[in-house]
């Protein structure tokens, strides 16, 4: 195992990367000349159509032993376990506030395919629209299996242990307290650094997560584009047989492989696996009273056809000086019309104050009230409102237009809180 410390990243949001894991083959001044060095096949991967707008456009050009034709042949359909795609005709909204505790660890022995359970979905991944978020947990590595989304782009957010991501187009450290991304249709697997990992998975169906706009805040605030990194070209030139699952219209298929897939050499391009580490995340907030609307924590966001109406947005809530003076400091009651999901990994979330732990989802949909629990309103309308630093919490939410539906089996689960509405009962009535 290589020690996460010894990756090489390139840096920037969107790029125009090139790289080679061999001097010299990368081709010079054209993509596709008659002979690749070494005999390398040229190979363009999209993950945009040809005529999309220049700013959203993502392609790379790989450089490889054998053409990705060879990996795909044979396919076989295989148990789709507890993976489940959108829409998912086995669930349904549920029109209350949900919240789990931390996800069970399933049995042991599994990697992270095998250890991937399908919470809940929205949208229609043929319609390219919505997504599913997915919770993982691993004791072992994947080694010789390796996966292919066709559905949708991966953004993986582990709470424990730390992942070796390999990649057709490199390979990424991801700890807890980062994100990494890996674009539909590139092929990966994930080997473990300690005995177990458990973390969170998006599945966005829409366009690429791409940096929200920013208006009047300007380029630096938030998430910057220099702190996304990127991985170097990096090669196995092995001969061992590797089985290959590809997740295509929300079936997996399986393929056996005398070679491995993560065969490319050099690549150059804008389309590729990235990580972020969520402590950069220069958070902006009040300085006076009241806050912004929590907007302002969109770390990633996919868009839909509708300008600023997100399919899905990232958003980071993240430890915080808290200032602002004859306000109400955590977040406010409200209705909204976006429909949330929440996941915690590490720390207290100050909405929260009890039942919401590292591990642990709720899902508030659209018009779905919620807000701070009795306890968290108790404590900030009496709280002395002097600046103060708020714990060290690092919560996250895929928020989406698309209401999120549970899978059966996330509601069949004993962590279900079937209390959770208890949280707000004793907000009675103070007025008069
Ligand atoms: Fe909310």
């Amino acid at each position: 195992m290589i020690p996460m410390a010894d990756f090489i990243y390139q840096t920037g949001f969107g790029n125009q990367f090139e790289t080679e894991a061999e001097p010299g083959v990368l081709p010079v001044g054209q993509n596709s000349p008659q002979k690749v060095k070494g005999g390398l096949y040229t190979e363009q991967i999209t993950g945009t159509a040809f005529t999309a707008p220049r700013n959203s456009m993502r392609r790379s050009w790989v450089y490889r032993m054998r053409p990705s034709v060879r990996h795909f042949s044979n396919l076989q359909p295989i148990d789709n376990g507890l993976i489940r795609t959108g829409p998912d005709h086995e669930g349904t909204p549920v029109p209350t506030q949900l919240r789990w505790d931390p996800f069970p660890a399933s049995s042991l022995n599994q990697n992270w395919l095998t250890g991937l359970s399908t919470v809940a979905t929205n949208g229609d991944s043929e319609m390219q629209a919505g997504g599913a978020v997915h919770h993982f947990v691993a004791t072992q590595s994947m080694e010789d299996l390796a996966f292919v989304d066709t559905d949708g782009e991966l953004m993986l957010v582990p709470y424990e242990g730390r992942l070796v991501v390999r990649t057709e187009l490199g390979q990424l450290g991801v700890a807890p307290g980062y994100l990494a991304v890996i674009p539909r249709g590139v092929k990966f697997a994930i080997d473990l650094v300690d005995s177990t990992a458990r973390g969170y998975v998006c599945e966005n169906y829409g366009a690429a997560f791409d940096l929200p706009e920013h208006g009047l805040l300007g380029p630096d605030a938030n998430a910057l584009p220099r702190d996304f990194e990127y991985p170097v070209a990096k090669y196995d030139d092995s001969e061992s047989a590797t089985r290959l699952v590809a997740k295509i219209s929300g079936r997996l298929y399986a393929t056996d492989l005398e070679h491995s897939p993560f065969d490319v050499v050099a690549w150059h391009g804008n389309l590729s696996p990235y990580r972020y580490e969520l402590r950069r995340f220069c958070a902006v907030g009040p300085v006076i009273f009241d806050h912004p609307d929590p907007s302002i924590w969109t770390l990633l966001s996919s868009a839909s056809d509708s300008p600023g109406t997100a399919n899905m947005d990232f958003i980071l809530f993240r430890e915080h000086w808290r200032v602002a003076e004859h306000t109400f400091r955590p977040p406010w009651f409200h209705s909204n019309v976006m429909s949330e999901l929440m996941g915690l990994i590490e720390g207290i979330y100050d909405a929260k104050a009890e039942g919401f732990l590292p591990g642990g989802i709720s899902i508030h949909n659209s018009f779905i009230p919620h807000g701070p629990d009795s306890a968290a309103y108790e404590a900030a309308t009496q709280a002395d409102l002097g600046p103060v630093k708020g714990p060290d919490a690092l919560a996250i939410m895929w928020e989406s237009r698309y209401r999120w539906s549970p899978t059966p089996w996330a509601m069949s689960l004993p962590e279900l809180q079937d209390d959770y509405a208890d949280r707000w009962a004793n907000l009675g009535r103070e007025y008069g």
